[in-house]
């Protein structure tokens, strides 16, 4: 099953630099070398078995863009499953950056009227006043160029954790068996009396699934004209439906901090030759497995019970992978 998903915006806006760090376990502190995109560059991904996210890297100068409206219409905007829409929040061209955007959205409706339309207001490190006024000031104005498209907004920047976020919430709507894979996933938290699992992709190190059921709950900035429950743009906001991850106080960001942690460690590793392979982690206050589940996964088991040995946590892993291919 193929997934075709549109990387487009203005060109610098951050669109090669996002993809050089998910796909690529590139350092952010790399992509200011990057060279402009010329025309659409093609990244194919292989995510959980038969599910291949095709990546359409856009370059967004002027010249390419008139031509992905015109000549390039029907080969650029059918079949697309994802529209990911990439603002500089710095940007000095807002006007023109939303013509297109608003050109762009004509094309998806002619050519992929199911598509869903992801918009992320980028390079947010960059901003100094209050970082929650101005992602809700632009909040507005994309909601307002929309119209009556279906649009899910998130703050980002390569230099956090937010991108990872943006980007688990983007893949998570692709992925069609997700409740089956967390239903495998809280029988397995059951059995090692875990607090919780969390399943990763392997290359993007992205959350495909948790065993607590809604793991988008809660986020720093992101907002969705479909999912009221999540137009949360409060920095400190967490979620009230998990009860056992509250007993424990458990950091909201954790799912998109552990993907940057151990991209930046996976990196380090690239660099004296060595694979990543798995970590394991004894803290006074819980113990953290990390080990492979597929070829295309890796799985995460927290255990803050003291009498659960680590041993057996990864036995219960070995025994509940053929679950998950
Ligand atoms: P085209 O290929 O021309 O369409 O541009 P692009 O959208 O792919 O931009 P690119 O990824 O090449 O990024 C342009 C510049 O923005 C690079 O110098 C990056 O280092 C910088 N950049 C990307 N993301 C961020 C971010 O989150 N914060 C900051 N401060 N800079 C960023």
């Amino acid at each position: 099953m193929k997934k075709k998903v549109l990387l487009m915006g203005a060109s610098g806006s951050g669109k090669t630099s996002m993809r050089s760090l998910i796909f690529s376990n590139n350092p952010a502190s790399l992509t200011a070398r990057l060279g402009a995109t010329i025309d659409v560059e093609q990244n194919h991904v292989r995510f959980l078995g038969d599910l291949i996210l095709n990546l359409w890297d856009c370059g967004g100068q002027d010249a390419f863009m008139d031509s992905y409206l015109t000549t390039q219409r029907s080969t650029i905007f059918q079949h697309v499953g994802v529209l990911i829409y990439v603002f500089d929040v710095e940007s000095r061209e807002m006007n023109k950056d939303l013509e297109y955007y608003r050109d762009c959205l004509e094309g998806l409706k002619q050519f992929s009227p199911e598509a869903a339309v992801f918009l992320l207001v980028h390079k947010m490190d960059l901003v100094r006043e209050p970082k929650s006024l101005m992602f809700d000031k632009k909040y507005k104005e994309l909601q307002k160029a929309s119209g009556d498209m279906v649009i899910t907004v998130f703050g980002t920047s390569i230099y956090d954790e937010s991108l990872y976020k943006a980007w688990s919430s983007i893949v998570h709507t692709l992925i069609p068996n997700a409740a089956i894979l967390s239903k495998h996933l809280s029988t397995l938290a059951e059995a090692c009396n875990a607090t919780e699992v969390i399943l990763f992709e392997r290359t993007t190190f992205l959350v495909i699934a948790t065993s607590t059921s809604e793991h988008h709950s809660s986020s720093q900035f992101s907002s969705s004209t479909n999912l009221p429950s999540r137009t949360t743009t409060n920095m400190s906001a967490s979620s009230t439906d998990e009860p056992v991850e509250d007993s424990h106080h458990l950091d909201p960001k954790r799912y998109e901090r552990t993907s940057e942690l151990i991209k930046a460690f996976k990196y380090s590793c690239s660099r004296v030759r060595e694979e990543f392979r798995s970590l394991e982690m004894e803290l006074s206050e819980f113990t953290a497995v990390l080990d492979e589940m597929t070829r295309n996964t890796y799985v995460m088991v927290v255990v803050h019970d003291p009498t659960i040995e680590t041993a057996a946590v990864k036995l219960n892993i070995r025994m509940a992978r053929r679950k998950f291919e």
